[in-house]
C-alpha cells in the first residue's frame, strides 16, 4: 500500500489511519467496500473535496468526516467514491427478455387500466431507467398516456442531478441505435443529445442509499439492481436479496449485473429466466 508514514504531510499519499478511518466510514454508511488496493483511487478522488471544503490535508479531512460536524459532508464523500459508469442499453440480453417476455404481458395490463411499475436501482447518470422507458415506448408509444412510472434511484446526488437534466455528449449516445435516438432524443444547444419529454414523463429520480429504508409505496413489477451490488461486502449483498424480493410483485422480474449473483441463503427466493435475470418466487412456493 503506497501511504504516507507522516500522517501530516499533504504528499499525495494519505496515512494507513486516515485510508483505514474513510474506508470504514464508506462501507457503514454505503455498503461499499474499499480494500487496501484501492488507496490511490481513493486519495486522488477525495483531494478535490479536500480543497473545496478548505481542508489541508486527507488526514484532516478523514477526522473531519468522521466528526460530528462533518455528517453532512459524509454524503459527497460516498458521491465521490462511487463508480458512476453506465451506458444506454447496457447488457442488451436483458433488453431482449424485456421485449420478449416482460412487456407483453404489462403492457396488456396498462391498457386495461392497471398500473406498471419499474425500478432502477442503482441508476446512476439515468442511461439505464431512460433505456427501459425506450424500449417499453418503443414496443408501445401509448404507455406515455397509461399509469406507468420508472424510477431512477442512486445514493449519489449529483447523478440523480445530472439525469434529471437528460443531456447526454455525443459519445454517450453512440451506442444507442439510430433509430431509437432519432425517436427518444433531440440534439441539445450546447451539444448532445436531450432525452424527449415523451420519455421523461414516465421516468422520476430520486437520491436513495440502497442500505436506508426504501420509502416508495407499492411493490415494483420489474427491478433493475446491476453493477451495484458488486461493490458491497457479502454481508451486505446478503440483506438485500430479500428486500429486493419483498419489493417486487409475486413473479416480478429481476435483474443483475454480469458479475453479480445471488447469495446462497436466497436462491430459492428467486428463479433464472436468462443469464442474470429472475423472477421472484412467489411467497409460500
Ligand atoms: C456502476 S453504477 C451502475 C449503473 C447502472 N445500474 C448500470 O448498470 O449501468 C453503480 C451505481 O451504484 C450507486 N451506489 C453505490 N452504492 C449505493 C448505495 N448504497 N445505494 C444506492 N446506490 C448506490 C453508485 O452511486 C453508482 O451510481
Amino acid at each position: 500500500m503506497t501511504m504516507a508514514s507522516d500522517p501530516q504531510a499533504d504528499s499525495g499519499a494519505m496515512s494507513e489511519a486516515a485510508f483505514t478511518a474513510i474506508s470504514q466510514l464508506a462501507r457503514s454508511e454505503a455498503g461499499l467496500v474499499l480494500p487496501p488496493g484501492k488507496a490511490t483511487m481513493v486519495q486522488s478522488r477525495l483531494r478535490k473535496r479536500l480543497h473545496q471544503v478548505g481542508l489541508k490535508d486527507l488526514e484532516a479531512y478523514a477526522r473531519f468526516v468522521c466528526s460530528e460536524e462533518g455528517v453532512s459532508e459524509r454524503r459527497y464523500m460516498i458521491s465521490a467514491l462511487t463508480t458512476n459508469v453506465s451506458h444506454f442499453f447496457r447488457e442488451a440480453h436483458h433488453f431482449k427478455i424485456l421485449r420478449d417476455l416482460v412487456f407483453p404481458e404489462l403492457i396488456d395490463r396498462a391498457r386495461a387500466g392497471g398500473r406498471v411499475r419499474i425500478w432502477s436501482a442503482g441508476c446512476s447518470s439515468g442511461q439505464e431507467p431512460y433505456s427501459i422507458a425506450m424500449a417499453l415506448l418503443s414496443a408501445a408509444p401509448d404507455m406515455a398516456q397509461r399509469d406507468v412510472l420508472i424510477l431512477g434511484s442512486d445514493i449519489d446526488p449529483n447523478m440523480i442531478q445530472f439525469a434529471e437534466e437528460a443531456t447526454y455528449s455525443d459519445q454517450q449516445v453512440a451506442g444507442i441505435e439510430k433509430d431509437v435516438r432519432s425517436n427518444y432524443m433531440t440534439p441539445a444547444t450546447q451539444g448532445g443529445f436531450t432525452v424527449t419529454p415523451q420519455v421523461r414523463k414516465i421516468v422520476r429520480f430520486r437520491e436513495l442509499n440502497l442500505l436506508g429504508p426504501w420509502p416508495m409505496r407499492g411493490q415494483f413489477d420489474i427491478i433493475f439492481c446491476r453493477n451495484v451490488v458488486i461493490y458491497f461486502d457479502q454481508q451486505t449483498q446478503a440483506g438485500l436479496w430479500p428486500r429486493f424480493h419483498g419489493a417486487l410483485v409475486p413473479s416480478g422480474w429481476f435483474f443483475i449485473g454480469h458479475s453479480e449473483r445471488i447469495s446462497d441463503a436466497s436462491v430459492h427466493l428467486y428463479q433464472s429466466v436468462g443469464q442474470t435475470a429472475y423472477r421472484a418466487v412467489p411467497a409460500g412456493l
